[in-house]
């Protein structure tokens, strides 16, 4: 699996419309899926929590919750719908989550976490890994992610994907805990150098290639999560720069092979702005931009959409100067 750039899972943000329209940008990275509560598999609608579309491939498939049986039984039924890995949410610090026992608060039950992933890696073929924080609370010594990482590693992960930050339980929002605790890069370059077999990737922070490039240095791979969902295209200057794509797709030719898979979905009974809301962010940082974002949020992010203005607007958008046309 080549892990050398991958998107965070994020909630609200990488369902399967943005992994489809990510993938149009990006052949090479690792998508994830938002967290998906094993207990909520174990009971809810499969179909509708898991399918995806073939063409979003590679996609792991985050699980949260903290029950050995549910979730080796969810990466099972993950397995079946087709994904690439499954990943264990040891980071996430919400208070909702600590109430249910998954996400961060389980890096104060390292046997438990054990004995999930012990019962996950039987119930699958596929790579079982883990995304988690570098500490939490007052328990930031180096010693404990060190002992937290060697004991989840005599499972047989060999994946650890290390948000640069410590989680605040309970004290800070979520948002919050995104911002506030500052990011330790060297503890994950540390844990590279002293546990050299397992696969390390970074994430916390990460906004260009330059960074990119540089923690390529120390680690295996990085993490991205919202400097991509804010602004899709840095994923064609990853494309370039740390793969060496030559054949991008230009936004306007991203936009007309959403329409397509628009098209379809919208048949399928999907709203509109379900796909579109994800592709706000798409002239971010260019002339036009605020353009795109006010023409989508009139038209393609209310009931009722129209499809059909989409050619109209994506000439707009290469001739902003034009912008005063009225639709
Ligand atoms: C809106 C939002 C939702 C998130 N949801 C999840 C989640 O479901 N699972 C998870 O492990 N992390 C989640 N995260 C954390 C990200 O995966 C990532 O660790 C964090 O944003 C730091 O990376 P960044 O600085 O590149 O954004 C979320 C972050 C954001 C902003």
């Amino acid at each position: 699996m080549n892990r050398l750039v991958s998107v965070a899972p994020m909630m609200d943000c990488t369902d399967r419309h943005e992994r489809y329209f990510l993938r149009l940008i990006s052949k090479n990275v690792l998508l994830y899926t938002e967290m998906i509560v094993s207990e909520a598999i174990d009971r809810g609608d499969k179909k509708r929590l898991l399918e995806f579309n073939i063409k979003e491939k590679p996609v792991a498939l985050q699980l949260g919750g903290s029950s050995p049986k549910l979730l080796s039984n969810a990466a099972k039924i993950g397995e079946e719908f087709g994904y690439d890995e499954i990943n264990l949410n040891l980071g996430c610090p919400s208070k909702k989550v600590q109430k249910n026992k998954f996400g961060a608060c389980l890096m104060k039950e390292p046997n438990l976490v054990a004995d999930c992933l012990n019962e996950m890696i039987a119930s699958t073929k596929l790579p079982v890994t883990v995304k988690t924080r570098i500490g939490y609370d007052n328990v930031e010594d180096y010693e404990n992610i060190y002992n937290f990482v060697n004991l989840l590693s005599k499972t047989g992960v060999k994946t650890f994907i290390m948000h640069a930050r410590k989680a605040m339980l309970g004290k800070f929002t979520p948002k919050q805990n995104l911002n506030i605790p500052p990011l330790k890069y060297d503890i994950v370059y540390k844990l590279k150098e002293d546990f050299p077999d397992l696969d390390i990737v970074i994430n916390g922070g990460i906004t260009n290639t330059d960074q990119i490039k540089h923690h390529l240095k120390k680690v295996d791979g990085v993490m991205i999560g919202r400097s991509v969902y804010h602004s899709p295209y840095f994923l064609a200057d990853i494309e370039k720069e740390i793969y060496s794509t030559e054949n991008i797709l230009t936004r306007e030719d991203v936009i007309k092979e959403l329409i397509n898979y628009v098209k379809v979905e919208i048949k399928k009974g999907t709203r509109l702005h379900h796909i579109m809301r994800h592709t706000l962010g798409l002239y971010h940082g260019i002339s036009g931009s605020s353009f795109w974002k006010r023409y989508l949020s009139e038209n393609m992010c209310v009931r009722n959409a129209d499809v059909q203005k989409v050619d109209h607007i994506l000439d707009k958008v290469k001739h902003p100067q034009r912008q005063e046309v009225s639709i």
